[in-house]
């Protein structure tokens, strides 16, 4: 079986992905508490973070668990070892650094109240097995929220021909090492499958009206076009699709989905 599509040591440009991640995460923090404090996040959780990459994220569950503790899971040493130092305030029962994979997670059974996944399970070959064992982490009454994106969801209007083309290929090549670009709309069978209980699916749009041209055109198409290499000019593309959406010629518009479920 492939290892998967984020191997981040493999990456070619891996500060520019860092700096991608922590744009994403920023540019989207309020509005990812609230989904966070909607799905079941509380203050005194023991809350699990798997593919945590290099802490954005942890940072914001540590404070919206201050009283709990936060077990952050990464397989990439090089991502883990970058956590703490993007972790603000320790949460009172401890930041603990896992490094793991999500189909084998270093934890008792029972042991984790909320768990979340963002942008991790569409690049791991076999995401039924990473729900499966967060369920088995999960204590009864216990949440899980994934979120992650799915193709389907990109509007480019009017179409560009070189973004088609960055998505059909990254498409065939995410897929190839074990990734799937169609995630999304699998997320809400695949919590039924593993045993989660009312599960329910939502989807966040986002537009070029709404957030900054670059942290949408990173979140659409920066990930994709670093698995293409050299073979799309994206400097150039993003620079002519700046100019089209600042002049209002041109609307970029992405779904994010958010699914949550919950251990009878
Ligand atoms: C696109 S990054 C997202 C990082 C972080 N969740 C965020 O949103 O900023 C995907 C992350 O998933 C991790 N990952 C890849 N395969 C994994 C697996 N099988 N189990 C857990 N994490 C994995 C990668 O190392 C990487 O840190």
């Amino acid at each position: 079986m492939p290892s998967g599509s984020y191997d981040f040591d493999r990456l070619n440009d891996t500060s520019y992905q860092t700096d991608r991640l922590m744009q994403q995460a920023r540019a989207i923090r309020g509005m990812e508490a609230a989904i966070l404090r909607q799905a079941g996040i509380q203050g005194a959780h023991d809350v699990l973070e798997i593919g945590c990459g290099p802490g954005f994220v942890t940072d914001l569950l540590a404070e919206l668990a201050p009283n709990g503790s936060v077990h952050a899971v990464e397989p990439s040493a090089t991502l883990l070892s970058q956590v703490e130092g993007n972790v603000k305030s320790r949460p009172e029962r401890g930041l603990h650094l896992h490094q793991a994979f999500g189909n084998a997670l270093p934890l008792a059974d029972a042991a984790i109240d909320f768990s979340y996944a963002r942008f991790v399970l569409q690049h791991v070959p076999d995401p039924l097995s990473v729900v499966a064992e967060t369920f088995r982490v999960t204590r009864p009454g216990g949440r899980f929220c994934a979120v992650d994106s799915d193709d389907g969801l990109v509007i480019v209007h009017p179409e560009e021909p070189r973004v088609a083309a960055i998505l059909q290929q990254a498409q065939a090549i995410q897929a190839s090492q074990g990734g799937d670009r169609f995630i999304g709309r699998k997320l809400q069978g695949m919590m039924v499958a593993a045993g989660f209980s009312n599960v329910r699916t939502r989807v966040l749009a986002m537009t070029s009206s709404e957030l900054p041209f670059g942290v949408l055109f990173n979140i659409l198409l920066g990930y994709k076009a670093s698995l293409l290499g050299d073979a799309v000019d994206s400097r150039k593309l993003y620079e002519e699709l700046a100019a089209d959406v600042a002049a209002g010629r041109r609307l970029l518009a992405a779904g994010v989905f958010v699914v949550t479920g919950e251990r009878a």
